[in-house]
């Protein structure tokens, strides 16, 4: 955790994202208008070019490439050496590609967010819409969830529900569950950041 001094001036907060960012941009907004306690610090992108860049331009927000690694390791290693130097508290994932290795969430535990499309436990992982439609669900949405050593396992924070309509395919379905993503991943930072919600357990 950061000094006392940086305490008072409310969490400091690094989002990783890995493409176009517009749950960052969600995040970006309700904290600069003070609906989230803290400041994103930095945004962390693992894939050059990525449209997130140019959002945390937009709202003056620091942002560092940590180049894509085959180690999972090694990326943490540098990872952490970033979050670390920009003293950051918590780490929000907001379409961030990479999975986290056993370093970092162990040094963040409690304090790393992630948003899935689906709602969790059903359909982890990749392409998670065209699960939800290949299931033949009636229902999806979203989910926020604190992270632990899984891929998409951890305890959830908060989900939104929407329809899946019958005449739905993945794009479809993608952008009715990504308006609610917009509301969902602020309210849960909000929640979290407020001291409202918090991980069971303390430590790994
Ligand atoms: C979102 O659907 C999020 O749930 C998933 O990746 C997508 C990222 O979109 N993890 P964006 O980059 O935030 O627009």
């Amino acid at each position: 955790m950061s000094s006392s001094a940086d305490a008072a001036a409310g969490p400091r907060v690094a989002v990783l994202a890995s493409g176009r960012g517009s749950n960052f941009e969600s995040l970006a907004a309700a904290f600069r208008d003070g609906e989230i306690p803290g400041e994103i610090v930095l945004l962390v992108v693992d894939q050059p070019g990525a449209g997130a860049c140019a959002v945390a331009e937009r709202f003056g927000i620091p942002w560092i490439l940590v180049r894509g690694r085959k180690d999972r390791d090694a990326f943490d290693a540098a990872l952490l050496a970033v979050l670390r130097e920009h003293a950051v508290d918590y780490v929000f994932l907001a379409g961030f590609l990479r999975i986290l290795g056993r370093a970092a969430v162990e040094a963040y535990w409690g304090r790393i967010l992630n948003i899935h499309p689906s709602l969790l436990p059903s359909f982890p992982g990749l392409r998670a819409q065209a699960q939800a439609l290949a299931a033949g669900a009636e229902e999806s949405g979203c989910t926020v969830h604190f992270v632990d050593f899984g891929v998409d396992t951890g305890p959830a924070i908060l989900q939104r529900r929407v329809p899946v309509l019958p005449e739905d395919d993945e794009d479809s379905l993608a952008a009715r569950i990504l308006r609610e993503e917009h509301r969902a991943y602020p309210e849960a930072a909000r929640r979290v950041l407020s001291g409202r919600v918090r991980i069971d357990g303390g430590n790994p």
